[in-house]
């Protein structure tokens, strides 16, 4: 072999191997890195849970006694939160005092040793999770305060279409996708007696838990994501567009490629007019809906349409029966998760059917087109 191969041959395999690994840095997909802290820190920072202006978090600040007490600290304060948990060296699972004002859903919310072991969490129908791994502290503040059994417990006995006046609204209070994400199990809506309903959405397997699909710390959903399964997503915006082909009519407008979303609030419409025609021709109360509390208020002018005047505390709604009761409390639920129309639309639609069957039972309503989720 001539003296010139051997630097020749080194050089080429020096040229191969690296070539071979700028193909590999170009070709092979980078390791996940873990995300820097600064990173993580940014994203928290403009999430909902760090917001310290919210309603969430000033809503006791103009109180004579300026705290958060203790039946609210659980969700709306950081150190709340930990009472609950019992990181602060007091019993577990409850809350022992009032909290001061000011501490949001910061990091040590979430990363704590018991924050971190939980696993399990008691829903208001006193339903018990298990096996909920990093969601159990999610669905501990987003598990709404009320139950479907609240209403029961409230209405027993009472006859059906008589107006109580010791009835109130029942509010299952807000943002509870933790709540109906798991439906039956944890009776978030008002059930029917001899009714049959579903429990946990269980979506696809790699997007179920609130953390596969909310990133922990800003919140957000990832469209594309969401795309490689549903390409009508092209942005955030899409989300409501989404719909898979077993999905029935559940609105019996003829439109089978809507939304589940818009297929949801038509349904949510429908109810709408029942409470309405119920309240005014059996009950002889006029009712109205608007998102402002205590959310139903007397129609005064019957006209079905909230007028000046009409939308105000003063004006609240207290024609409660049972009957109305009910259906109201599931109407309200539907607009208090913002995310139903993914986290458990199927359960929506179910106890909104029976909602507005129910009605029927006193007033017209034409449900014959309308589909009842198996
Ligand atoms: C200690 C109570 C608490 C825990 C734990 C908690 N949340 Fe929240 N969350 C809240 C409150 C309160 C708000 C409303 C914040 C506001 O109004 O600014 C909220 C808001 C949200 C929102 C609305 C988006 C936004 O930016 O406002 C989402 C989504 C959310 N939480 C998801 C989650 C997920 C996922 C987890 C678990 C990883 C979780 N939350 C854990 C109390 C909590
Ligand atoms: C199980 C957790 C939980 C408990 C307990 C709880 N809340 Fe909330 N609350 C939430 C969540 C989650 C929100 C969502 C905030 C939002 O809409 O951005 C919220 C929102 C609110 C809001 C804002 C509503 C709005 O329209 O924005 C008010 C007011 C409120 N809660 C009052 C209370 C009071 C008063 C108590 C105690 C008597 C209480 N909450 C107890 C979880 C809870
Ligand atoms: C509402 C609950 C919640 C809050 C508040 C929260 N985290 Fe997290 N964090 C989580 C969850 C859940 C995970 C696990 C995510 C996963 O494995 O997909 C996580 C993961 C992490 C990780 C590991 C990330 C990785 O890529 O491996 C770090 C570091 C972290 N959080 C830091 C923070 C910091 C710093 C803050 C405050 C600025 C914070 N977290 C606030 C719930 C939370
Ligand atoms: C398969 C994906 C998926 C899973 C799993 C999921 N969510 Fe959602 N979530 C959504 C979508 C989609 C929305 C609605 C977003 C929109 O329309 O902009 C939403 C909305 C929300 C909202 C209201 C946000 C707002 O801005 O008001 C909260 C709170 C929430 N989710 C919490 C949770 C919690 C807690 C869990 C776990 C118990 C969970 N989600 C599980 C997809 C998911
Ligand atoms: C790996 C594929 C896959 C991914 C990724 C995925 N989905 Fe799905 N999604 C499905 C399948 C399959 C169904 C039907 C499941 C069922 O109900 O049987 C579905 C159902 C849904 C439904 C209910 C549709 C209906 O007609 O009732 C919604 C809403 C939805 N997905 C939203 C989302 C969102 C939001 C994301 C992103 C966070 C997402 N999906 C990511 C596969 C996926």
């Amino acid at each position: 072999m001539k003296n010139f191969v051997w630097p020749l041959l080194i050089i080429f395999f020096l040229l191969g191997g690296l070539a071979a690994i700028l193909i590999g840095e170009i070709v092979l997909p980078p390791e996940p890195r873990p995300e820097t802290v600064e990173a993580i820190s940014e994203k928290w920072i403009e999430s909902g849970h760090a917001d310290a202006e919210s309603e969430s978090f000033v809503h006791w600040d103009e109180e004579e006694v300026p705290e958060v007490p203790a039946d609210c600290t659980k969700c709306h304060s950081g150190i709340g939160y930990l009472d609950f948990l019992g990181e602060d060296g007091t019993e577990p699972l409850s809350v022992d005092s009032a909290a001061k004002l000011g501490s949001v859903v910061s990091c040590f919310v979430c990363h704590n040793p018991t924050a971190h072991e939980k696993e399990t969490a008691i829903y208001p129908s006193g339903a018990e999770i298990s096996d909920l791994g990093q969601a159990a502290n999610c669905v501990e503040c987003h598990q709404g305060r009320t139950a479907g059994t609240t209403v029961d417990n409230a209405t027993m006995s009472l006859p059906e279409d008589e107006v109580n006046t010791d009835l109130a609204f029942i509010n299952v209070h807000y943002k509870v996708a933790g709540a109906v994400r798991f439906g039956s199990e944890v009776t978030v809506g008002y059930e029917y007696p001899g009714k049959t309903y579903g429990g946990f959405y269980p979506h696809v397997s790699d997007y179920q838990a609130c953390t596969d699909c909310h990133d922990p710390h800003s919140l957000e959903l990832t469209a594309t994501e969401c795309a490689a399964c549903h390409p009508v997503v092209s942005s955030l915006d899409d989300l409501k567009k989404i719909r898979v082909g077993s999905t029935p009519d559940y609105d019996g407008d003829g439109n089978v490629t809507e939304g589940v979303y818009d297929e949801m609030m038509a349904v949510h419409e429908v109810l709408y007019s029942a409470i309405q025609s119920y309240a005014a021709e059996t009950l002889d109360a006029p009712i109205l809906y608007a998102q402002q509390f205590p959310y139903w208020f007397n129609d005064t002018n019957g006209n079905g349409e909230p007028d000046e005047g009409e939308v105000a505390f003063p004006n609240q709604f207290a024609s409660w029966s049972p009957r109305l009761l009910k259906a109201a409390y599931n109407y309200h639920l539907v607009l208090e998760d913002p995310g139903g129309y993914m986290h458990n639309a199927s359960y929506l639609v179910q106890v909104m059917y029976d909602s507005i069957e129910n009605l029927s039972e006193q007033v017209t309503i034409d449900m014959s087109k309308l589909v009842r989720p198996e």
